[in-house]
């Protein structure tokens, strides 16, 4: 169990959701890209709408799984927790993104944690819709093999970054990669919005807090990065080292 999550508390969902359910949000997801109308009408009229507050654990690790969501508002994050407690981000998902598809396809418990960054609203596919669409469009299966592959592929950059590079190198390779999906090119460097926390970072680094810290700020001593509020600019010469 996660310590300190809200389990699965329903709040009202909105007509405006109801309504905008088939929206672009979700019609420009990984799973839905590329379809033909008949193919997304298919699968949009087999999803219900569900909504979760902040912090609602989605999923929980171990638990059997009998449905597949896709994100309509909110963001969320994939989490593995070790015995001490300690979290580990394996990714962080927003609208358009799905989750929850391995259980169905393996059979198998729940492989992660996914818990509600923010109030949530969610399309969800049971066990059986999804076999009964998937038989009806194999298109989508390639949809989601194609993402799936792009999961490993990460994975394989995740595990290559933990045997190769000291955490000063994971740090920065996260904070650019963070940056390029969530920021902007400027004259100084890059501005990565909203930075993550240092808890947050340093659990996607596999790290702890006092590391992160200690990093960050012989970063900014030496100039290579710059705090600005809540955003931070990582210069072009961390870029380039
Ligand atoms: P499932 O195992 O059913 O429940 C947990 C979900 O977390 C899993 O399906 C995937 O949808 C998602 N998940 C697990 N590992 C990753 C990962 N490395 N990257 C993105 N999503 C993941």
């Amino acid at each position: 169990m996660i310590p300190g999550a809200q389990m699965q508390r329903l709040v009202p969902v909105s007509e405006d959701a109801r309504l905008d359910r088939f929206g672009l949000v979700v019609a420009r997801g990984a799973l839905f890209r590329g379809l033909p109308p008949s193919v997304l009408e298919d699968l949009t009229r087999r999803l219900q709408v569900r909504s979760r507050l902040a912090g609602a654990v989605l999923v929980a690790e171990s638990d059997p799984g009998d449905a597949m969501f896709l994100i309509h508002q909110g963001k969320a994050r994939v989490t593995l927790l070790g015995e001490n407690g300690r979290e580990l981000i394996l990714s962080q998902l927003g609208p358009g993104d799905f989750f929850g598809e391995m259980s169905l396809l393996d059979g198998r418990p729940r492989s992660a944690n996914v818990v509600a960054e923010e109030d949530m609203t969610l399309l969800v596919l049971t066990r059986d819709a999804f076999a009964e669409h998937l038989r009806a469009h194999p298109q989508t299966a390639l949809n989601l093999l194609a993402e799936l592959s792009l999961r490993l592929r990460r994975a394989d950059e995740t595990i290559a970054d933990l045997a190769l590079h000291d955490v000063h190198q994971r740090l920065v390779r996260t904070l650019e990669r963070l940056a390029r999906e969530d920021g902007e090119e400027q004259e100084g460097g890059l501005l990565l919005r909203r930075r993550p926390t240092q808890q947050d970072l340093a659990n996607m680094v596999g790290s702890c807090r006092e590391t992160i810290s200690r990093t960050f700020t012989s970063l900014i001593k030496q100039g290579l990065m710059v705090p600005r509020g809540r955003s931070l600019l990582l210069t072009r010469r961390l870029l380039a080292a």
